[in-house]
């Protein structure tokens, strides 16, 4: 006889701004694409009485499949109603299969995992339970290792989900098959080749309302932790025996280990967006924001330079660098190549290879070429591609992907609890330091690249690649 599964998606904060944001229209998308599971049922959970329907930007479809239930998710007693709603499955059903997503603020992560502990929500006699949450996991290490060990005192990793959303990114992911498939570059991917490495993510907006979140965290804890690292570790990881996400990890957390302690005087830039006005924009300060103290020192720009002591890297600097209120939005990854000093040019210009990752996603490599009639003049070029040309809607949203994965069970694009930990061993003695008042905060103006301070991080050797929206910026069609 067949056995009748359902699978139900418990969503925590069902009337926030993420679940409306980016938890609805994904679900929408992948509904559409027809990727859904089966009997697929949706229990958005919430503390407010609501007059409006939550789930109208869902399809018709699904709709019908919706339910919201009003309960305080960190109130233990308030779990009675969800059990009686999932219970009432089984009178159709043989199995339950279970996805709590925590769109909450992280301040009721603890309490939730706990309830669903307490309630055996997290037991999986009949079909799977798991658990989505998002970043911030912790604000330091010392509560990065409390909520790991609250998560997995209930979960197995392998239903734990942490979302990095950076990694359910279709351009982050094209990062190691494009390293690891194309022998041009796999072949070159060292310290003998390679100069440097810059990693920009850079936005143009500001805080845009969540001055209250962000003026306790700032671009170190918000971006640097998390992505920025993530993306180091793309870059700068050995190839895994598998293509499997237990191998991936581990790579990944082995590029961590071996990052060099920071030189806290001389490597990082923190600054501050003060106002600013063009003839045709005019910006506030980030101090003029709802939610932000008055006499904030909370850095909205983070820059640094980092070594990973390994074989492949030793003394190859990777400069990372992210900002709000930056002349526009762009994240993209730029590998530096050494100068191929012959006899044909003793001056000619690198070869730089940039994954560009938003917008205008796509790949660039520039490369020299002698310039036509001339017999010894060098010209450096680009070679481009770029995504929108494979059509249009080529590239799903990144919570497309990772909820998609959930469904599958698939941990490959998560972060797992070690990562997490490392990150924060990493970041937490800069924190430190901040808190003691020893890394300088410099100002910028809103709309600029950053305090000018960031360039010294080069020591005049190099500097930064100032890039446009679109990947390629040779000065013709550079777009801010
Ligand atoms: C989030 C940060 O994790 O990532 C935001 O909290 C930031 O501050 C956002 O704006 C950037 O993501 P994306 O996908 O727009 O680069």
């Amino acid at each position: 006889m067949e056995n009748k599964i359902v699978n139900v998606l418990v969503i925590f904060g069902a009337t926030g701004d993420l679940a409306n944001r980016k938890i609805f229209p994904a679900i929408n998308e992948i509904y559409n694409s027809k990727k859904l599971p089966e009997n697929f049922q949706i229990i958005g959970c919430g503390r407010k009485e609501i007059k409006s329907n939550i789930f109208k930007e869902l399809s018709s479809d699904l709709l019908e499949k919706s339910k919201y239930l009003k309960l305080d998710p960190t109130l233990d007693n308030d779990y009675k109603v969800l059990i009686k709603n999932l219970n009432k499955f089984q009178n159709e059903y043989d199995n339950i299969n279970v996805i709590f997503y925590l769109s909450t603020p992280p301040s009721a992560y603890k309490p939730i995992i706990k309830n669903l502990v307490k309630n055996s929500l997290n037991k999986e006699s009949s079909g799977y339970r798991r658990i989505i949450i998002e970043k911030p996991f912790g604000r330091n290490l010392e509560s990065a290792k409390e909520l790991n060990t609250i998560l997995t005192n209930g979960f197995n990793e392998s239903q734990i989900f942490r979302i990095d959303h950076y990694l359910g990114k279709e351009t982050v992911q094209n990062i190691l098959v494009s390293r690891f498939t194309n022998l041009i570059f796999s072949a070159l991917w060292n310290k003998e080749f390679i100069s440097y490495v810059e990693i920009t993510a850079a936005e143009s907006i500001g805080i845009k309302g969540r001055g209250d979140y962000y003026d306790n965290s700032g671009a170190i804890r918000d971006m640097f932790q998390n992505h920025l690292l993530e993306l180091l570790c793309l870059v700068a990881m050995e190839e895994p025996n598998k293509n499997s996400p237990e191998s991936i990890r581990n790579e990944k957390i082995n590029v961590l280990k071996k990052i060099r302690k920071l030189n806290f005087q001389d490597d990082i830039v923190r600054g501050q967006y003060t106002s600013s006005k063009t003839e045709n924009k005019k910006f506030k300060s980030y101090k003029e924001n709802e939610g932000v103290k008055e006499n904030s020192k909370t850095e909205t720009f983070f820059a640094c330079k980092l070594f990973v002591d390994n074989d492949r890297w030793r003394n190859i600097p990777f400069f990372i660098r992210t900002g709000k209120r930056l002349p526009t939005k762009v994240t993209e990854i730029v590998v530096n190549f050494k100068k191929n000093i012959n006899v044909f040019s003793p001056n000619n210009e690198t070869n730089m290879l940039i994954f560009r990752l938003q917008p205008d996603e796509g790949l660039l490599v520039k490369f020299n070429l002698k310039s036509p009639g001339e017999k010894s003049k060098i010209i450096n070029k680009n070679m481009e591609f770029h995504y929108k040309n494979l059509g249009d809607d080529i590239i799903d949203d990144a919570y497309e992907t990772l909820i998609l994965d959930v469904f599958k069970g698939d941990t490959m694009l998560f972060s797992r609890s070690d990562f997490v930990e490392k990150a924060w061993e990493i970041v937490d003695p800069i924190l430190n330091e901040i808190s003691k008042n020893n890394i300088k905060l410099y100002g910028y103006k809103a709309g600029s690249w950053g305090p000018k301070k960031c360039d010294d991080l080069f020591r005049n050797q190099n500097t930064w690649r100032y890039p446009c929206k679109n990947l390629v910026n040779d000065g013709e069609i550079c777009e801010l």
